[in-house]
């Protein structure tokens, strides 16, 4: 019998035949995955599910987890090459977050009010948005393309964003200044970095590459060169722009 021992442990760990169907979706199986979700997804999903900088989960039918079995995988494993991460739970535990996760869609969220096509225009009149993102194969690239941002990003997240961006600024795509031991001084956003360089965009738009090692002096603030709209837009015209945005679900 001691044979089957590691054989029935690895089945624990790593179901290999994951139902198709979540088998734990009691009221009490819920409570609990309300508990595990509110400690390891609320802070990027919303504690509703829609308030988050998380893709917004309080809808009827998700766009990458249509199905229990798949909801079980984005939850265990992640989304490659996003900020979704994987998490070590046991498949109880997995099961009972997706349960919760499903329970958010059932509820009534705030619905996206404005008008989608107005948003469109003022996205690239007004709101001059082409300047800096990109839209599929036209605008800047400044900031970082929208293309499909409504599939991951909730609406409350966009609305904050262009309202004040200032609030929330993430790690890439920050403001630096930076002088090469050469002397020659360079600023602007911050594309990508790994250990040996650093790669920026500056305010003409060139590209610029940098070895860490031939760097003299460096800051990075947490600042953004997005503007605020709060102000600029009317409250109508924010409701239509964010009514475009998070519709722009893009093909992914
Ligand atoms: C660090 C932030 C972060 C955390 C923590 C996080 N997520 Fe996510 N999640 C995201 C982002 C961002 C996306 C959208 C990824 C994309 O498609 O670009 C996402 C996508 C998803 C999706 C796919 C939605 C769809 O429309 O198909 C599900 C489901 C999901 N998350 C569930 C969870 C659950 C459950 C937890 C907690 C166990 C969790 N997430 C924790 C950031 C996060
Ligand atoms: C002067 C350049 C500039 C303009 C104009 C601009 N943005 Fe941005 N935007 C940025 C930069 C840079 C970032 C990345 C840093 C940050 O998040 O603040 C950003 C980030 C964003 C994000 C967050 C993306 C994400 O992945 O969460 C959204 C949404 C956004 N912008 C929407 C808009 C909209 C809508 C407009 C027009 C009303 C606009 N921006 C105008 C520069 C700009």
């Amino acid at each position: 019998m001691f044979w089957l021992a590691p054989f029935l442990l690895f089945q624990l760990q790593q179901p290999l035949d994951i139902p198709a169907a979540n088998p734990h979706t009691t009221a009490a199986d819920i409570e609990q995955g309300r508990r595990l979700y509110m400690g390891r997804c609320a802070g990027c999903h919303g504690p509703t599910g829609d308030g988050g900088k998380g893709a917004n989960l309080a809808s009827p039918t998700l766009s990458r987890a249509a199905e229990d079995r798949a909801l079980y995988r984005i939850i265990r494993y992640g989304i490659p090459d996003t900020e979704m991460p994987g998490s070590l739970m046991d498949s109880l535990e997995l099961w009972q977050t997706a349960a919760f996760v499903r329970s958010l869609g059932r509820v009534a969220v705030t619905p996206v009010t404005g008008n989608a096509a107005n948003g469109a225009q003022i996205f690239r009149t007004k709101g001059a948005c082409l300047g800096c993102h990109a839209m599929g194969a036209e605008g800047g690239r400044t900031g970082p393309p929208l293309a499909g941002i409504g599939g991951r990003r909730s609406a409350t997240h966009l609305r904050a964003k262009i309202e004040n961006p200032a609030a929330d600024v993430p790690h890439t795509f920050r403001l630096v200044t930076l002088t090469t031991k050469a002397g020659k001084t360079l600023r602007g956003i911050r594309l990508n970095e790994d250990t040996f360089s650093i790669q920026l965009r500056d305010f003409s738009g060139n590209p610029h590459s940098v070895w860490k090692d031939e760097i003299a002096q460096f800051s990075s603030e947490k600042k953004t060169n997005m503007p605020a709209y709060k102000g600029r837009l009317t409250e109508a015209e924010l409701n239509d722009l964010v009514a475009y945005l998070a519709n722009e679900k893009g093909a992914q």
